[in-house]
């Protein structure tokens, strides 16, 4: 982290952060209601998230966080109420809307390229005024002697950082972020961290974490959400999550913890 040659010290900060809202939230969400067809999986909820905040989204497999992340991204129609990216509301179901204005989905299933190489993977997907290959390879260094490997020769963790990385280079004002410890070790995910609250700092990136190493994920959040069936439980700063662990498995096992 040096800040001493000025304008050109590699770093994300060329992202969104100028045209973010002064104040208000990035992300704002009431009464979302969403599903498959006329099922119904989340219940309405509300959601406002402030300018470079990391967010975790906690919840037993099957409590809607994925469907949660595809509706906020706009592959899933909403089967209610409003989303908002810097005050602008989104149509529903309109994913190339969604993106434009700034909500970019890792997929937990990476959707790489898998025959380009990495930095076609970058290039493929870079806006305009995005951080360059240099830039992204300060933020993940292992990607350095990778840059003219394809996607499908890496390694798991490597592909993560490419999945990130993709995305970065998108310039989002909101990162959703689903299940990037899919098929990695602890460890990997671990060093993958600190690059996410890296993002959201220098960026102002709203970061939504879906991560089921809850602990690491509350280690890295400034706040954290807990969904069960669909339902948001718990709304809270992350460290009060994180000192709560008898609550939080309570809401694991399906408990009602809201007093
Ligand atoms: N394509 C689908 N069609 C119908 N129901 C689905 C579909 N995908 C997921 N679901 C259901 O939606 C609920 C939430 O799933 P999901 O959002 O994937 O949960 P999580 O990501 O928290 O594990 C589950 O009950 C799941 O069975
Ligand atoms: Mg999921």
């Amino acid at each position: 982290m040096s800040e001493t040659n000025g304008t050109s010290s590699p770093n994300v900060a060329a992202g969104p952060v100028g045209t973010a809202a002064p104040g208000g939230p990035v992300l704002e969400v009431r009464g979302l209601e969403a599903g498959y067809g006329p099922i119904s999986v989340l219940r309405p909820m509300d959601l406002s998230v402030e300018a470079g905040t990391v967010l975790g989204v906690l919840g037993p497999n099957g409590s809607g966080k994925t469907t949660l992340m595809l509706t906020l991204a706009g592959l899933l129609s909403r089967l209610g109420g409003d989303v908002r990216v810097n005050g602008t509301t989104l149509p529903s179901g309109r994913a190339a809307v969604a993106n434009r204005s700034g909500l970019v989905l890792v997929p937990d299933d990476r959707a790489l390229f898998t025959a380009l190489d990495v930095r076609e993977n970058l290039a493929v997907a870079r806006r305009a005024g995005g951080p360059t290959d240099d830039e992204i390879v300060d933020l993940f260094p292992p990607l350095a002697p990778r840059l003219r490997v394809t996607a499908g020769e890496l390694s798991g963790g490597e592909q993560q950082m490419l999945a990130v990385a993709r995305a970065l280079v998108q310039r989002p004002r909101v990162l959703l972020i689903d299940e990037m410890s899919m098929g990695l070790a602890p460890v990997v995910v671990e060093g993958l961290l600190p690059v996410v609250r890296r993002i959201a700092d220098e960026t102002g990136a709203v970061v939504l974490l879906v991560e089921q190493h809850v602990q690491l994920a509350l280690d890295v959040a400034d706040r954290a959400v807990v969904l069960v069936h669909g339902e948001l439980v718990r709304d809270e700063a992350a460290a009060d999550l994180a000192a709560d662990p008898a609550g939080l498995e309570a809401a694991y096992l399906g408990a009602t913890t809201l007093s």
